[in-house]
C-alpha cells in the first residue's frame, strides 16, 4: 500500500472511531448547504439597503455562521457572543455569558444566529438583552435547526433551516460536551 492508501485508511478509521456514538445521519452535508443557499438568498433580499449586524452565538453556530455568511451578498458586520447553557444532553436552564461587551448595534438591524432552538431560553435571553441594552432597530433570529418541542420560553425563530424532532443531535457545530462539532453532517447522538 502506498502512502496515499495508508493515509486514507487511517483517516477512515479515525472517522469510524469518532462516529461510534452516532446512531444515524439526520441531515447530510450537501442537504445543509443547499438549504443555506436558500436562506442566504432570503436574508440577502430581506436586508437589502439596510444596515445589518449578524450576532452569532458561539460555539454552536461556528460552522453554520461561516457557511451562511458567505451566502449573504450585502454589506454587513459580524459579532460573536460566547454563551453556554448545556451540560451533556440536558440544558442547565441558565445562560452563562463568557464575555460582557456588546458590539455597537445602535441604529442597526440585528440578526441573531444560533445552531438550534430547543427550550428557547438562549435566544430569548439574548434577544431581550439586545433590545434592552442597545438601540438596535430590530432583532430577528435565525437557527439552523428548529426542535419541535414544548418551549420553556415563548420564542420562535424568524429564519429556520430544518425542523427536527425531539432528539439530541451533534455535528456541524453542535456538540455533546464539546465533542463532535467537526462532523460535517448532523447526526443523532446515542449514549
Ligand atoms: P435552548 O436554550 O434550550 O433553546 O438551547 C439552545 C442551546 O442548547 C443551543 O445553542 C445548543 O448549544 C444547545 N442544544 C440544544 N439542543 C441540542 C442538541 O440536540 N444537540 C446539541 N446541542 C443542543
Ligand atoms: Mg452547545
Amino acid at each position: 500500500m502506498g502512502p496515499e492508501g495508508r493515509e486514507f485508511k487511517s483517516r477512515r478509521s479515525e472517522i469510524l472511531t469518532m462516529n461510534q456514538n452516532i446512531e444515524k445521519i439526520l441531515i447530510h452535508e450537501q442537504t445543509i448547504l443547499a438549504r443555506l443557499d436558500q436562506l442566504g438568498e432570503q436574508i440577502t433580499s430581506d436586508y437589502k439597503g439596510k444596515e445589518l449586524t449578524i450576532v452569532a452565538i458561539l460555539n454552536g453556530s461556528l460552522i453554520f455562521m461561516a457557511d451562511l455568511l458567505r451566502r449573504i451578498r450585502i454589506p454587513l458586520k459580524v459579532d460573536c457572543w460566547s454563551v453556554s447553557s448545556y451540560h451533556g444532553i440536558k440544558s442547565s436552564g441558565k445562560i452563562n455569558f463568557r464575555q460582557q461587551t456588546i458590539a455597537d448595534v445602535d441604529n442597526r438591524h440585528v440578526l441573531l444566529l444560533d445552531d438550534i432552538l430547543d427550550s428557547g431560553l438562549t435566544l430569548k435571553t439574548i434577544k431581550e438583552k439586545l433590545l434592552q441594552e442597545t438601540k438596535a432597530i430590530d432583532v430577528k433570529t435565525c437557527v439552523l435547526l428548529n426542535k419541535i418541542v414544548e418551549r420553556a420560553a415563548n420564542v420562535e425563530a424568524d429564519y429556520k433551516g430544518f425542523d427536527i424532532g425531539n432528539e439530541f443531535v451533534v455535528g456541524y457545530g453542535l456538540d455533546y460536551n464539546e465533542h463532535y462539532r467537526n462532523l460535517p453532517y448532523i447526526g443523532v447522538y446515542k449514549e
